[in-house]
Parts: structure tokens; C-alpha cells; sequence
């Protein structure tokens, strides 16, 4: 039988999102219906909505989700109704070329649900990265629920499903950090005090936190820099060097996606160190730099897709992490809302207001 729940989406490019009725078919065979309970609100998410990811409107928004499995189709068996689970995006296939070759966080056939949310007139909604989170209840591919500790508050284990991961994977995947590391990051917003905080756990012993915001500069001691630079006042650059013996930092992350700061993070590391993309940049944007140091400066330059993550792999060992009281993720949640708040919310975003704020259903 056909769900009629409430969810919020984009209807065209640049107009305000509104909540609206979206019909939810019961689950196929491979697919699970989930209950959302919280759901973050991301950058990609407004993206969607100023059509900077495609021009497949409706979008059904949201997509860093946790909530509670409600029924599953034929043939699922990894998870069950009652589960409480985190939303991802990579539902690995087993099957593509980076799964045969054994790295299937690059895996290219990633599972979404087979069946359509549509509004009530038929229109076949676009899940935002697959999944639509902004609603009571969405469907999605079995393998895009994993399970968890219910223990874990929903609003901190939907985080875990996008951002936050992003972050802490670009430091403890992708770098990887290792015990001793000097580590700067570019960008202290959400996904670059998860870095922060992956930075930390990982080992690291400087954690150099870059901004011109003094306010986030303030919210990045407290996930774990070390060292805050204001890069409005001061030359990061010269400052991570001094910092680091003269030499710069092991590992840099780049957690903003632009030029100039790339390049920050390119001269800012020391020779042969590694910097990691995880800041995602927009098509016109361009690099340049003298060739001669991509060459001479040697290292690691890598990017970092959702952090590099294997959900089933990490989900359940950083949210046992936040249990034991060594990874807090609580900070992450600016504010709770509710479903008609997430417009409000961009707005926060963009005025760099909030690190998160989650919707709870
Ligand atoms: N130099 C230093 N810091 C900057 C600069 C700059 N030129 N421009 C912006 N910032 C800072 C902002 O002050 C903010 O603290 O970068 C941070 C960006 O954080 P958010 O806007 O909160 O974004 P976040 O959610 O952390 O995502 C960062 O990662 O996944 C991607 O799409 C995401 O590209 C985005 C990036
Ligand atoms: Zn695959
Ligand atoms: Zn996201």
C-alpha cells in the first residue's frame, strides 16, 4: 500500500523548497521503506535546489538521514523492519570494474530504489543523491541502510551519512593520517571539523585549523586544532611552516573546494606530503600553478569522495566511537528544526551560522 507522507522538495531552479505530499510505493524486491527520524542539511542539498547538479526537478531533498526500517522487499536480508539504520550513498555493487579490482569506495554501480517517489499527480520525484530524506517515510535500495547502534541519537547518526563522514574519511581514509602527523586543514565548516576530529583520532599530533572566520576558528580548537590561523590576517602559508618546522604540514586537507585555497593547501604541505580535495568545486573554476612544483614538491595529491567510506565498514565503528565518548559528534548539531524550517535553514548556512542544523521528524 502507498505511503501519503509529508516531505519537503525543489520544485524548479532557484524557487523557494516547500513541503508537500509525496507518495511512497511499499518496498519491491532489494529495496527497504525507512521511517526518518533526522535528517541533516547540507550544502548539496541547496545545490540541487539552484539546479547546480542537474535539471531533473522535482527534487526530493535530504540525504543525511537516520531512522528506523520499516518493511523490506523480496530477497533483503541485510537488514530487517525494526533496524535502525544510517542513509548512504554508496551502496556498492560487487560487481564494477573498482569493486572486481578490490576498492569498492570507488565503486561505480552504486544501488539506489528501483520503484519512484511521486507527488500526488504522478510526477516522479528525483531523489537528492539517491536517497530523499526530508519526509516521514522514503524508500530506498536495502544496501543503503546500515545498521547501527539505536543507542546513538538520530540526529547524530544521520550526519555520519554525508558531511560529517566526508570529513573524517578525507583524514582517515583518503590521507590517511598516521600516529605523529602534522595536519592542517583548509576550511572549518562542517566537513572540516569532522577533518579535524578525523585528524585527531587518527593520531596527529599538530592540527592546524585555517579560516577567516573567527568564530569558526573558535569551533575548531574546540573539535581538536591545535593552531588557528586567520587566513583574512595572517599568510597561512608562511604561518603552517612556522608551525611546522620551517617545513609544512604532512597532510593537508582542503575542505572549502576553491583555487585559491587549493593552493594554499599545495604550499602550505611539506615536500612529498599529501594533500587531500574533499571541498567539492563548481565547473568554472580553474588551477594555476607553475608546473615545475607539482613535479618538484613530489607527494600525494588526492581527492576524497565521501571521505573514501565503505558504510558498513565505518558507520558502525564511529558510531561505537561516539558511544564510548571518543568522537563527539553531538557538536556537529547546531539546532534541531522541523520539516518547514529547511529554507530558514539554507539561509543559516549560507551566513555560516551553523555547522548543522538537522531536521527531526
Ligand atoms: N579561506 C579560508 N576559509 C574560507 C574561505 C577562504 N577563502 N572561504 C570560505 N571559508 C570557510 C568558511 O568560513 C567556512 O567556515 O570555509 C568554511 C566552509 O564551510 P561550510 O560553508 O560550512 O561548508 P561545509 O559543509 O564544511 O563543506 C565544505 O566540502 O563537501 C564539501 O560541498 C561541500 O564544498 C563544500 C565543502
Ligand atoms: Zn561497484
Ligand atoms: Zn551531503
Amino acid at each position: 500500500m502507498t505511503s501519503h507522507v509529508r516531505g519537503v522538495i525543489a520544485r524548479s531552479k532557484g524557487e523557494p523548497v516547500e513541503v508537500t505530499t509525496v507518495l511512497v510505493p511499499d518496498p519491491g524486491p532489494g529495496e527497504a521503506l525507512v521511517a526518518v527520524q533526522a535528517c541533516g542539511v547540507c550544502h548539496t542539498d541547496l545545490h540541487y535546489r539552484e539546479g547546480g547538479i542537474g535539471d531533473d526537478f522535482p527534487y526530493l531533498l535530504g540525504h543525511e538521514a537516520a531512522g528506523v526500517v520499516e518493511a523490506v522487499g523480496d530477497g533483503v536480508t541485510g537488514v530487517a523492519p525494526g533496524d535502525f539504520v544510517i542513509l548512504n550513498w554508496r551502496a556498492v555493487c560487487g560487481e564494477c570494474r573498482a569493486c572486481r579490482r578490490g576498492r569498492p569506495w570507488y565503486c561505480f554501480a552504486t544501488h539506489n530504489a528501483t520503484q519512484k517517489m511521486t507527488l500526488e499527480d504522478g510526477t516522479v520525484l528525483s531523489p537528492a543523491l539517491g536517497i530523499g530524506a526530508f519526509v516521514d517515510k522514503t524508500l530506498v535500495a536495502a544496501g543503503q541502510c546500515t545498521k547501527v547502534d539505536p543507542a546513538v541519537p538520530p540526529e547524530v547518526a544521520g550526519l555520519l551519512g554525508c558531511g560529517v563522514m566526508a570529513g573524517l574519511g578525507a583524514a582517515i581514509n583518503t590521507a590517511p593520517v598516521t600516529r605523529g602527523d602534522s595536519v592542517a586543514v583548509i576550511g572549518c565548516g562542517g566537513v572540516g571539523d569532522a577533518a579535524i576530529l578525523g585528524a585527531r583520532l587518527a593520531g596527529a599530533r599538530t592540527i592546524i585549523g585555517v579560516d577567516i572566520d573567527p568564530r569558526k576558528l573558535e569551533w575548531a580548537r574546540q573539535f581538536g586544532a591545535t593552531h588557528v590561523i586567520n587566513s583574512r590576517e595572517t599568510d597561512p602559508v608562511e604561518r603552517i611552516r612556522e608551525l611546522t618546522g620551517g617545513n609544512g604540514a604532512d597532510v593537508v586537507i582542503e575542505a572549502i573546494g576553491r583555487p585559491e585555497t587549493y593552493l594554499q593547501a599545495f604550499y602550505g604541505r611539506d615536500l612529498a606530503g599529501t594533500v587531500v580535495l574533499v571541498g567539492v568545486p563548481t565547473p568554472d573554476m580553474r588551477l594555476e600553478a607553475p608546473l615545475l612544483d607539482f613535479f618538484g614538491r613530489g607527494g600525494a595529491l588526492k581527492s576524497s569522495w565521501y571521505g573514501d567510506c565503505l558504510p558498513e565498514r565505518d558507520f558502525p565503528m564511529l558510531t561505537d566511537l561516539y558511544l564510548q565518548g571518543r568522537l563527539p559528534l553531538d557538536k556537529f548539531v547546531s539546532e534541531t528544526i522541523a520539516l518547514d524550517q529547511v529554507e530558514s535553514a539554507f539561509a543559516k548556512m549560507e551566513r555560516g551560522e551553523v555547522l548543522r542544523s538537522v531536521v527531526k521528524l
